[in-house]
């Protein structure tokens, strides 16, 4: 492998190149070369986080403001952590601010995760049967946010990765509806795709808010948008909404 810049059309193209190498697919070339170029990527390194994804919740979060100190946060498909290590410190998981009311982040995924302090981490299947109990049971209460970077290992076939992803989504919002707390913000990863058009139209009939944003950190190449729904109606009327379905 090479990774060293190349001097290409003058000295200011300091792009990494890497070269072909025996046994290695080029897609898995080109996805190395993307993540040595990639800024996001970089910074993560720099600033301690585990992903770049961490950054999609950050600007998120900076535009519509739904992590409060004393916020309880449930992250459906947490690993590697990220946005956990971005919710800690801004919901006052950790009571670092004494002044300011402590916040909870429960973390759940497939995979299993490194420990971060300030946030309950649990391995498990989201769609396996009886997992949105077992989380409602550890959470005990209502939560204010709802989080899901819930995403499938790809198919390589767009229409079904579409649907499983559409599922997982689907996953998350009927557990939402079920433990948010009146005025609750629910996010969650969607692929650009038409699948997921009723799934709009419920989240426009139970939230007062529902923006389709591409955060800038998000690659231009990815279908991924995410849906941010805050002002959560509340359980009664989300009840009367499905009733009346
Ligand atoms: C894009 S990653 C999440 C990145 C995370 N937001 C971060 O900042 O580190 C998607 C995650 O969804 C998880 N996932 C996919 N299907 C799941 C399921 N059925 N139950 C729980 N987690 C799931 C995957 O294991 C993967 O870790």
């Amino acid at each position: 492998m090479t990774e060293k810049p190349t001097s290409g059309r003058g000295s200011r193209d300091l792009r990494v190149r890497v070269k072909t190498a025996k046994g290695r697919k080029l897609s898995s070339t080109l996805w190395l070369e993307r993540q040595l170029n990639d800024p996001y990527v970089a910074r993560a390194k720099r600033e301690g986080y585990r992903g770049r994804a961490a950054f999609k919740i950050m600007e998120l979060d900076d535009k519509y403001g739904f992590f409060k100190p004393g916020a309880r946060v449930v992250d459906l498909g947490c690993a590697p952590g990220g946005w956990c290590q971005v919710a800690v410190p801004r919901v006052n998981a950790l009571g670092a601010n004494a002044k300011k009311p402590v916040g909870r982040v429960l973390g759940v995924d497939l995979q299993e995760v490194e420990p971060i302090p300030g946030a309950e981490l649990h391995q498990l299947d989201f769609l396996a049967d009886g997992a949105d109990d077992l989380v409602k049971g550890w959470l005990g209460g209502r939560a204010d946010v709802v989080l899901s970077d819930m995403a499938a290992a790809s198919s390589g076939h767009k229409p079904t990765d579409h649907l499983r992803i559409v599922a997982l989504v689907e996953a998350a919002l009927d557990f939402a509806f079920d433990v948010l707390e009146d005025g609750g913000t629910f996010v969650a990863k969607v692929l650009a795709g038409g699948a997921e058009n009723a799934m709009q139209q419920m989240l426009k009939q139970n939230f007062t808010k529902v923006a389709n944003v591409k955060p800038p950190s998000s690659r231009a190449d990815s279908s991924e948008k995410f849906v941010v729904a805050m002002g959560f109606r509340g359980r009664d009327r989300a009840a009367e909404e499905s009733a009346a379905d």
